[in-house]
């Protein structure tokens, strides 16, 4: 699965049991979505989830997770490729090699992100699904279904210690692998739910939900910049690369990092607490991150009846391992 900062996969069953305990088939609101991990333990457990996040790539395995309820049916694509299923069009894209693109020059050749056999054929897959979609020949299920399921394929043979940040200096044993373009598969059973691209107190202000569930960034790093990559390919722009730059970001930068440093503060969370009807809030938050947890839980207080609950994770994977974490699960009844 795509590594992500700040994912909660490891907790998301326990966390969802927890904030739903008393709730059946509740509405949730889970304001910082990132790849859907905890709204998909909610829309399993019958509930009608809402997600938002201010990025496109997240936004996009949420769409999977939270609102598609199987693999889409590419009608219109299969016909123009004559292929009879979804097989079918998995072949045709896996057969896709693109030599000269902005992306095998700028990830390949000049920056180390992939061998220039992998982004020549992820750079196809990518033309491909750019061109369905001028030609409106998928709906939005099917394109945040295929850029989900691109993005998970790339990040499985990317030369990286889990951000595109950086590329490693010596090849990584996954990135000599051949890249082969695989669904993602991350549906989940469920009412079907709603997933937002966008700033979480601009979606949710003034919005009524059983429970409000809150994971937000835990310090200043800016997604926008340590995912460049993913977040460009799921604009489908063809971007100029500042050639200062190590990493490749782009040369206009993303204006996302001050949207995504405020709402990592505390005046920002407490906006979107008080501007939402919620009757139960639910905070997810980790050891020594932005926040003091005293201060935290001073604020949280003031809100309704406050329980605690701390739970072991793992923390973020990267070729260096993994980190163990506590995480404190601030739990608060109107
Ligand atoms: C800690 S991560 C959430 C991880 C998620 N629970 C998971 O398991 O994948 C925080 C997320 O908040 C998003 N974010 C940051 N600022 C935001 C804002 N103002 N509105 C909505 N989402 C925001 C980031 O892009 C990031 O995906």
């Amino acid at each position: 699965m795509f590594r992500y900062f700040g994912s909660k996969a490891s907790t998301a069953p326990v966390v969802a049991d927890i904030a739903l305990d008393g709730y059946k088939n509740a509405t949730v609101a889970d304001a910082f979505g990132g790849l859907g991990n905890i709204g998909a333990e909610f829309k399993k457990r019958g509930c009608l989830v809402t997600a938002c996040d201010l990025l496109h790539f997240p936004n996009a395995f949420q769409h999977v997770r939270l609102v598609c309820d199987g693999l889409p049916n590419f009608s219109r694509v299969r016909k123009l490729l004559s292929v009879s299923s979804q097989e079918g069009l998995l072949i045709h894209l896996n057969s896709l090699c693109s030599d000269e693109s902005w992306f095998v020059k700028e990830y390949a050749e000049v920056r180390g992100f992939f061998t220039a056999e992998n982004a020549a054929k992820i750079s196809a897959v990518w033309l491909e699904i750019k061109s369905w979609k001028t030609l409106e020949l998928i709906d939005v299920d099917e394109e945040k279904f295929l850029i989900a399921s691109l993005l998970n394929s790339m990040d499985a043979v990317a030369n990286t210690a889990g951000t595109y940040y950086a590329y490693l200096k010596k090849w990584d044993r996954k990135a000599l692998k051949t890249f082969s373009f695989e669904w993602y598969l991350g549906f989940v059973e469920g009412p079907r739910g709603v997933a937002i691209r966008g700033d979480a107190l601009n979606y949710l202000s003034d919005k009524k939900f059983e429970v409000l569930y809150l994971d937000p960034p835990y310090n200043g790093r800016d997604y926008s910049r340590y995912y460049h990559l993913p977040e460009t390919l799921a604009k489908f722009e063809e971007v100029s690369v500042d050639s200062n730059s190590k990493c490749g970001q782009p040369v206009v930068r993303s204006t996302m990092g001050s949207q995504i440093r405020n709402a990592m503060r505390l005046p920002y969370l407490l906006d979107l607490i008080n501007s939402v009807s919620w009757e139960r809030l639910v905070v997810q938050y980790a050891d020594g991150a932005h926040i003091c947890l005293n201060e935290l839980e001073r604020a949280l207080v003031t809100q309704g009846t406050l329980k605690v609950h701390e739970i072991p994770a793992l923390g973020y994977q990267s070729t260096n391992g993994t980190r163990q974490q506590m995480h404190h699960v601030f739990i608060i009844n109107k």
